[in-house]
């Protein structure tokens, strides 16, 4: 394999949860840490790639090389994803993004009135920006190649095989075993058309960087 496989390349990654806002000093988010979309986005810059991370709040620093947008909500991360995949070459969604943002966020700290009284919450969907991205002309005509994530815990090959087509993308990989948010290592299944490929426990580290050999192949055309 060559040692920049990804030279030339324009990488956009996105990265972490999202944080959606109930009013100015409350919200809801997930335990996603970041680390394997940091990982994925360093293994990408040192395969040769320009790569753009798309990162939801963490406390992980940039890694070298790699040019980071900053974002809080699912919207946010939407509207960065979608301009930066414009120029993309390979998009890879690796991000835990909310399901669903509550629906009018108060413009003032809701108050305890101390009647007892609890707010309601009412909620709606966010756009799903890797469903969304795989949709746009670029990735149909298989100039943007993207990439997908999945926390299955049952089923995991028919239901990541499911998931691929649901999100219209040509690979989908699947974090194996329970409970990896914020753990560094993981083991993945990988599923596309030709079928399945399993990368066994290992760093977060290592596995990105076989995650990335993995797609430079199928980006340059010569899985087999
Ligand atoms: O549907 P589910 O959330 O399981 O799909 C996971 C995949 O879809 C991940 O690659 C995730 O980054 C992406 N996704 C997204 N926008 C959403 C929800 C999921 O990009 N709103």
């Amino acid at each position: 394999l060559a040692p920049k496989p990804l030279l030339g390349q324009r990488v956009l990654i996105t990265a972490g949860p999202t944080f959606e806002a109930i009013d100015p000093v409350r919200g809801i988010t997930n335990l996603s840490s970041g680390k394997m979309g940091f990982a994925v986005a360093r293994a990408a810059r040192e395969a040769g790639a320009e790569v753009t991370l798309v990162a939801g709040p963490v406390h992980l620093p940039t890694p070298r090389g790699v040019q980071r947008i900053d974002v809080s909500s699912a919207r946010e991360m939407h509207a960065a994803a979608v301009q930066q995949a414009q120029e993309a070459h390979v998009f890879i969604a690796t991000a835990a993004v909310a399901d669903w943002r509550p629906a009018s966020p108060a413009e003032h700290k809701i108050k305890k009135d101390g009647s007892g009284q609890v707010p309601q919450l009412s909620f709606v969907e966010n756009p799903d920006i890797l469903a969304g991205i795989a949709r746009s002309p670029r990735a149909r005509t298989g100039e943007l190649y993207c990439v997908g994530f999945a926390a299955e815990s049952e089923n995991l090959q028919a239901n990541a095989q499911a998931k691929r087509a649901r999100k219209g993308v040509p690979l989908l990989v699947a974090n194996i075993g329970p409970a990896t948010f914020g753990r560094d290592d993981n083991a993945l299944l990988l599923v596309d058309e030709k079928g399945v490929v399993e990368l066994p426990h290992a760093s977060k580290r290592v596995l990105a960087q076989q995650l990335i050999a993995e797609i430079a192949r199928r980006v340059a055309g010569d899985v087999i």
